[in-house]
């Protein structure tokens, strides 16, 4: 596996990759003054990249779209860490990261790129689009839809059957009990709109 991004998310896939018996082939990283990560060496160039599936080991969920969007011909990987509790009728997409001490239940869909962080809970029937970050003890009730690109921070609740639009924030403890347009900034309990994203993807 290579790896694009020598960030902290990146020190959390080198750990589950290991934990997976999985080799690192390398890392590469736009920034030119990193030049290795815990002792693996920072790939200066795409030359000759790619039988080999690739990461991207970018926790922002906006960077991690623009790097995709610039990686043709790429073959994207997983890495999914055997703590996961997965569910046979889940379906993963390509560069999906699953994090250890996560649930992810029956017939729930994940698409690509994303981030589903430690000890988080999906549950039945989600829908979780492309570029969306779970983060670290997250809980979605059953049938909640998030749309590309979503954060959902650390410990949020959002309640079953709730549709979270694209690229929104809902904040660190938020519960979420209404549906959320596109690029909502939510906190609180119950979560209430406090701002809209600027960045418009
Ligand atoms: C929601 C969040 C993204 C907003 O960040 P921001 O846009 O920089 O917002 P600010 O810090 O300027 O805060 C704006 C207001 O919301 C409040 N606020 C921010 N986050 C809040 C939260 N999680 N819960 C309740 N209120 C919150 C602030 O107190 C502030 O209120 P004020 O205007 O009355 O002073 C951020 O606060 C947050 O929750 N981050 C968690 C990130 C996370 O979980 N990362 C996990 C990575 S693995």
């Amino acid at each position: 596996m290579y790896l694009y991004g020598a960030s902290g998310h990146a020190k959390v896939i080198l750990d589950i990759l290991r934990d997976q018996g999985i080799s690192i082939h390398g890392l590469f990283d736009d920034d030119t003054s990193i030049q290795e990560l815990q002792g693996i060496q920072i790939i200066k160039s795409f030359y000759k990249l790619l039988e080999i599936p690739l990461i991207i080991s970018i926790g922002d969920n906006r960077q991690r779209k623009r790097v995709a969007e610039k990686l043709i011909d790429v073959q994207f990987g997983n890495a999914v860490h055997s703590s996961a509790i997965i569910s046979k009728t889940a379906t993963i997409g390509f560069g999906s990261v699953i994090m250890q001490g996560s649930v992810i239940q029956a017939e729930v869909v994940i698409g690509n790129h994303a981030i589903i962080n430690t000890g988080a809970s999906v549950d039945h029937d989600c829908i979780i689009d492309d570029f969306v970050s779970i983060s670290p003890h997250a809980t979605l009730c059953g049938s909640v839809k998030i749309g590309e690109g979503t954060h959902v921070c650390a410990g949020a609740v959002i309640i079953p059957n709730i549709e979270v639009g694209k690229w929104c924030t809902i904040g660190a403890g938020a519960v979420v009990i209404r549906d959320v347009p596109d690029y909502a900034v939510l906190t609180g309990v119950p979560a209430k709109i406090i701002k809209y994203s600027s960045l418009i993807m």
